[in-house]
C-alpha cells in the first residue's frame, strides 16, 4: 500500500470509505476544512492500484498528536493495512515534533483496540457515555513517541 497526503480530489472516495465504516462519519465540508484550513491537520490516504483503501487523519498540536480518524475499507481489512497506516501516522506525528499520540475509541471496538495495543497504546482513562448516538463509553488511549 502506498501512503500519501490526501488531496481535495480524493474526497469522494474518502467519504465513501468513511460512510461505510462509521455511524457518524465526517462529511465533505469537514474534510475540506481539514485539508485547507486546519494548520494542525495531517491527512493521509493509502492506495492500492490507484484505489484508495485506507484513511488516516491526525492533529499534531505542539507536543500532542490526536488521531481523529483511521479506517480501512472492509474488503481490505485483516491484511495489515491498518497497522501500516497507524505506523505512518506515528512517524508523521514524530516528524511534527510530537512526544505523545492520543486517541478515543468505543469500548466495543475490539479490532481497533487490539491494533492500538499491538502498537503500544494503552488505556489511561474511560469517558462514560462519550458517544451521543448510543451512549457508549470511550477508552482514551495514548502512546509516548518521543
Ligand atoms: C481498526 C481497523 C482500522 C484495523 O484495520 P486492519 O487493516 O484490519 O488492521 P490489521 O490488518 O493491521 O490488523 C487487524 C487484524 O488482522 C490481522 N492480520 C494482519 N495481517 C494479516 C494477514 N495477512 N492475514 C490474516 N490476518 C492478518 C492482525 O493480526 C489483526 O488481528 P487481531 O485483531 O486479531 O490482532 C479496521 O478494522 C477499521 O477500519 N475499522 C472500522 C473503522 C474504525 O473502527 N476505526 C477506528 C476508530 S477509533
Amino acid at each position: 500500500m502506498k501512503i500519501r497526503k490526501m488531496t481535495m480530489e480524493d474526497l469522494d472516495e474518502v467519504i465513501a470509505i468513511e460512510q461505510s465504516l462509521f455511524t457518524s462519519p465526517w462529511g465533505k465540508n469537514h474534510f475540506a476544512y481539514e485539508l485547507t484550513q486546519n494548520p494542525f491537520a495531517i491527512n493521509l490516504v493509502g492506495e492500492l492500484d490507484s484505489k484508495i483503501v485506507s484513511v488516516g487523519c491526525l492533529w499534531a498540536i505542539f507536543e500532542r498528536a490526536e488521531i481523529t480518524t483511521i479506517g480501512v475499507s472492509k474488503e481490505y481489512q485483516h491484511q495489515g493495512l491498518g497497522e501500516l497506516m497507524l505506523l505512518r501516522m506515528m512517524d508523521e506525528a514524530k516528524l511534527a515534533g510530537c512526544s505523545g499520540i492520543f486517541l478515543d475509541v468505543r469500548v466495543s471496538n475490539v479490532p481497533a483496540i487490539r491494533l492500538y495495543q499491538r502498537l503500544g497504546f494503552s488505556v489511561f482513562h474511560t469517558v462514560k457515555q462519550y458517544y451521543t448516538d448510543n451512549g457508549e463509553d470511550a477508552y482514551q488511549m495514548r502512546k509516548e513517541i518521543a
